[in-house]
């Protein structure tokens, strides 16, 4: 199963709803794992399914983005009643033909409850699951129909991937019908065989109350603030994750937080008074001197044994954070400055009480501890008023512009950090604050820390290929929507270890 599809259950754990309408039935699969998180807390749930089913032909499939072979009415109904059989609260309707026309025929029809005898009305229903044809011209009759559902899922959100490829949205998907209603893109992430990103998204009254709820709660208390969260991504990376941190950090961070992004190469990043980007070439002459002495050794990039990468040995990957966090340090923005990894997920404001949270007074440099490996670096404080900073940036800075890099155990910019840190922890009775330190495991710290309320890191390439971190990688309770709406991780990636 597509990892996307697994978010419909999360927003039927998170609802419990009584009603379900799916345009595009298919086979009936998905119809009975709804059904069946449905039952676990409700007594009775109704669904509705609507297919084409065997009266599809090739040209609607090709209208309508269809790759999938199509399942007999009979064959489905006869899948549905077998589960009825043993879950007596499920009862259902399938309908076959045209959604364009099915559901407005049937938008009115209604039924009792079986326990509270109240009528539910097809055209309210608790949960609409649009994932039939997906012509704009399809998917723009589905929505209109069933817009008074409580909540409504709608599948085939495109994005491009990071070759640019993407299906036509003028044509195809919902891009175009969302663009004119609130709504919410689901995090997970699918790949289409012909390129490009496919997500899900909500919307509908109830879930948007809910998301609405979370976000005002925050805003109300948020507060203007002077810092600067540094980053640095490649033209690769921009496309892969780069463009969505910028996206989502001008929407969630407050508008005196200056963001200042190090670029290897120019990209269409539109700069703004909060938005600052730097050219490595321009400014920082000494990255570009360490990659020329370095760039053709395979040892430097990683390949010690010169087979495998090993991503302790790449010194040239990681350069390019320690040279933009250094440089920007040094270059005295503000009076805090956070380090954060741009494939990093901000989904909630970001408040003055969170950011006092995890750089607190008194302490030079905040990190995320990990007990039996270096840090996660994904996530860096600074105060850049501590009278240690300077020294602190070019000690740093200077392991790499002199080479000692290679003369350490380890060449990337965790190891680093972590014994500069203990260097001037030992030496200049400098304080540092762990921000994981209430948390016992050392599985994926920036999640499971404070940070976590906020943002996600898409640490490892399954994260970032699946657009989140998995449910499964939580080992704290979280409230925010967006945990609850992230799948869990598929079995065969469990062992992965981060
Ligand atoms: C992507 S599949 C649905 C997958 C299913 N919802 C699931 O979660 O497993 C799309 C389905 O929509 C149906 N379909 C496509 N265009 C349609 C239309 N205009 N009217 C009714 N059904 C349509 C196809 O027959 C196909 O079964």
């Amino acid at each position: 199963m597509f990892l996307r599809y697994q978010q419909v259950s999360r927003i039927i754990e998170l609802l419990k709803p009584k009603t379900i309408v799916e345009v595009g039935t298919w086979n009936g699969d998905h119809a009975l794992i709804m059904a069946k998180t449905a039952l676990r807390h409700q007594t009775a749930v109704h669904y509705w399914g609507f297919d084409l089913f065997e009266d599809s032909s090739e040209s609607i499939d090709v209208q309508e983005f269809n790759f999938r072979s199509h399942t007999k009415l009979e064959e489905v109904k006869e899948k549905l009643e077998k589960f009825q059989r043993s879950n007596k609260g499920f009862t259902f309707n399938l309908i076959k033909g045209n959604t364009r026309q099915t559901i407005r025929a049937n938008i009115n029809a209604s039924w009792p409850d079986p326990k509270t005898q109240k009528e539910h009305i097809l055209g309210e229903a608790d949960l609409s699951y649009i994932d039939g044809g997906h012509s704009i011209e399809t998917i723009q009759s589905d929505y209109n129909q069933l817009k008074n559902s409580k909540t409504i899922v709608l599948d085939d959100y495109y994005t491009p991937d990071e070759n640019g490829n993407c299906p036509t949205t003028k044509k195809v998907g919902c891009n175009q019908l969302l663009t004119n209603i609130d709504h919410f893109i689901l995090p997970a992430c699918d790949r289409l065989n012909s390129g490009g990103v496919i997500q899900m998204a909500a919307t509908g009254k109830n879930f948007m109350r809910k998301l609405s709820l979370e976000h005002k709660k925050i805003e109300k208390s948020s507060q203007e603030f002077t810092r600067t969260v540094v980053t640095s991504f490649s033209p690769q990376g921009y496309y892969s994750y780069g463009k969505r941190f910028i996206e989502q950090f001008t929407r969630f961070w407050p508008k005196k937080v200056k963001l200042i992004i190090y670029l290897e190469a120019p990209l269409p990043i539109k700069t703004t008074g909060q938005i600052e980007t730097r050219m490595f070439s321009k400014i920082c002459p000494e990255i570009i001197e360490f990659k020329a002495r370095h760039m053709n050794n395979a040892k430097a990039n990683g390949f010690v044994d010169g087979k495998t990468k090993n991503y302790r040995y790449d010194a040239i990957k990681f350069c390019h954070k320690v040279y933009a966090l250094t440089h920007c340090a040094l270059s005295n923005p503000s009076e805090k400055l956070y380090w954060i990894d741009a494939d990093t997920i901000f989904f909630k404001p970001i408040t003055n009480a969170f950011l006092n949270q995890i750089l607190p007074k008194g302490y030079y440099t905040s990190y995320l501890g990990r007990r039996d490996k270096h840090s996660e670096t994904g996530f860096m404080g600074f105060d850049l008023q501590h009278n240690s900073n300077i020294d602190f940036m070019e000690f740093w800075k200077n392991i790499y512009d002199q080479d000692m890099i290679f003369d350490l155990p380890e060449w990337h910019d965790c190891f680093v950090y972590d014994e500069l840190r203990k260097y001037f922890e030992a030496k200049c009775a400098v304080k540092s604050f762990d921000i994981r330190k209430d948390y016992e495991d050392d599985h994926h710290p920036f999640i499971n820390s404070p940070l976590g309320g906020f943002m996600d890191h898409l640490i490892s390439d399954r994260r970032k290929e699946a657009g989140c971190s998995f449910a499964s990688d939580l080992r704290t309770t979280r409230k925010e929507l967006y945990w609850q709406l992230v799948p869990y991780m598929p079995e065969e990636f469990v062992v992965n270890k981060i």
